[in-house]
């Protein structure tokens, strides 16, 4: 039987899933794409470090520069993240001949164009199921299950941290500091999550899945990021009693005058299929023209269905090889124009904290009218004469800018007490 020989570089969470799936399916999988799939040799940095996994030593190497020089090797599957030395990696590998399989979205979102030239002109496939939506095959479906297609939206959860935050935050009403110890008491959260609750982690996703379905590519930088770190117990409240869920929310659409996205806590109708996403789960839900919308759901993290990605890509890859075949390059390099957010419309959520005394309400309608800006529901609930209260509006649709101004305007108000809360409302 064929040997598709493979390089793993890094031996963490996605690397032990790799290995364990590889390790305990061999002959099945082999059965399944006519090839057996072989780890060769693994790079690890420490090789006395407590793993999932117990490969045997001489598979083992600290030097992930001979891996991808090997000539023995048809394979290179990075998983050790970060952009360096991981880029410098998968481009020797490459420029020596192998195919490459990541699961690195910060390094692709960032990088991506240059790898994706260079793994062209070296006349190999680079390929990334991994990288977004972990366990999800997103990539694939939407290069082959919806080829047919014109794919004019995407809303998507493709964060498993920040969403078990968020899920906590609502369903044990604690505030976003309990809720992110419970999540790394979980194992959900890295010892560093500012990658996922500051949203840079989905805006990577978001920019891969944009870019491979709207026909070009979607600069990182022009996606607009904001995390969940500002969300307070009191606005999941807030947003419940008004009957929506807050959720972290990667959207992206094209449109006539370009392409939107952008990564933002959003509210979302309590009916939306996407508020019933919860705990560490990831969903991505696509418009397409012709099969209208269809959903992803499932687990976007984690050893074994992150592995399971990778896995796939090395079965395709195997299948190819054996028939002599090439996957057509993924994505189109050429630069798509991402339009600026403060242009877009929506509704707002707005939350002030100000001066419980007559009047109050009144300044603050007119400053939001005076930009055009109007008012849809309103909530204060407490009352303490002179105290500070939460006021909350939420608008009818305006542009972002319109909205921002105004509240600038409100905040250097002396009535004003701290910086307004400003959420999008997404309605469908
Ligand atoms: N850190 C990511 C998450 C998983 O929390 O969803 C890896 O992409």
């Amino acid at each position: 039987m064929k040997q598709l020989k493979i390089g793993l570089l890094g031996l963490g969470q996605v690397g032990s899933g790799v290995y364990s799936i590889l390790n305990s399916k061999g002959t099945e999988l082999a059965r399944k794409c006519g090839t057996r799939l072989l780890i060769s040799k693994i790079a690890v940095r420490n090789t006395s470090k407590r793993r999932l996994v117990a490969p045997k030593r001489s598979l083992i190497t600290t030097s992930a520069l001979s891996i991808v020089r090997d000539p023995e090797l048809d394979v290179v599957v990075e998983l050790i993240g970060g952009i360096h030395p991981a880029k410098e990696l998968i481009l020797a590998a490459l420029r020596s001949g192998k195919d490459v399989v990541t699961a690195n979205k910060a390094l692709l979102a960032e990088h991506g164009r240059d790898l994706f030239r260079e793994a062209q002109r070296c006349g190999r496939t680079l390929l990334f199921e991994a990288s977004v939506g972990g366990g999800i095959p997103i990539i694939k479906a939407t290069r082959e299950g919806l080829a047919a297609n014109r794919i004019r939206s995407i809303h998507s959860i493709i964060n498993g941290t920040s969403n078990y935050v968020l899920t906590k935050m609502a369903s044990s009403h604690v505030d976003f500091k309990e809720a992110l110890s419970m999540a790394q008491k979980k194992g959900y959260a890295e010892a560093n999550p500012k990658l996922d609750l500051e949203g840079i982690d989905s805006a990577h996703k978001l920019t891969l899945l944009s870019s491979l379905v709207f026909g070009g590519w979607v600069r990182f930088q022009d996606v607009f990021v904001t995390g969940i770190s500002s969300i307070r117990s009191e606005d999941v409240s807030f947003a419940e009693e008004f009957g929506y869920t807050i959720k972290l929310l990667a959207i992206a659409k094209k449109t006539r005058s370009g392409i939107e996205a952008h990564v933002r806590p959003t509210l979302l109708p309590k009916s939306h299929v996407l508020s019933n996403v919860n705990g560490s789960y990831n969903a991505i839900l696509m418009h397409g023209d012709e099969v209208g919308d269809i959903l992803f759901y499932g687990r976007g993290a984690g050893s074994l269905p992150t592995g399971s990605a990778v896995v796939s890509d090395l079965i395709d890859l195997a299948r190819m090889k054996r028939e002599g075949l090439k996957l057509p390059a993924p994505l189109h390099l050429n630069r798509l124009h991402v339009r600026n957010v403060s242009v877009l419309e929506s509704r707002f959520y707005l939350r002030f904290h100000v001066v419980d005394q007559p009047g109050v309400l009144a300044r603050i309608s007119r400053i939001l009218g005076g930009r055009h800006v109007s008012i849809s529901d309103v909530i204060q609930k407490e009352r303490k004469i002179g105290g500070v209260v939460p006021l909350i509006l939420l608008t009818h649709k305006a542009p972002e800018r319109s909205v921002l101004r105004a509240v600038q305007a409100i905040d250097r108000l002396s009535i004003a007490k701290g910086k307004t809360q400003v959420f999008w409302i997404e309605e469908s």
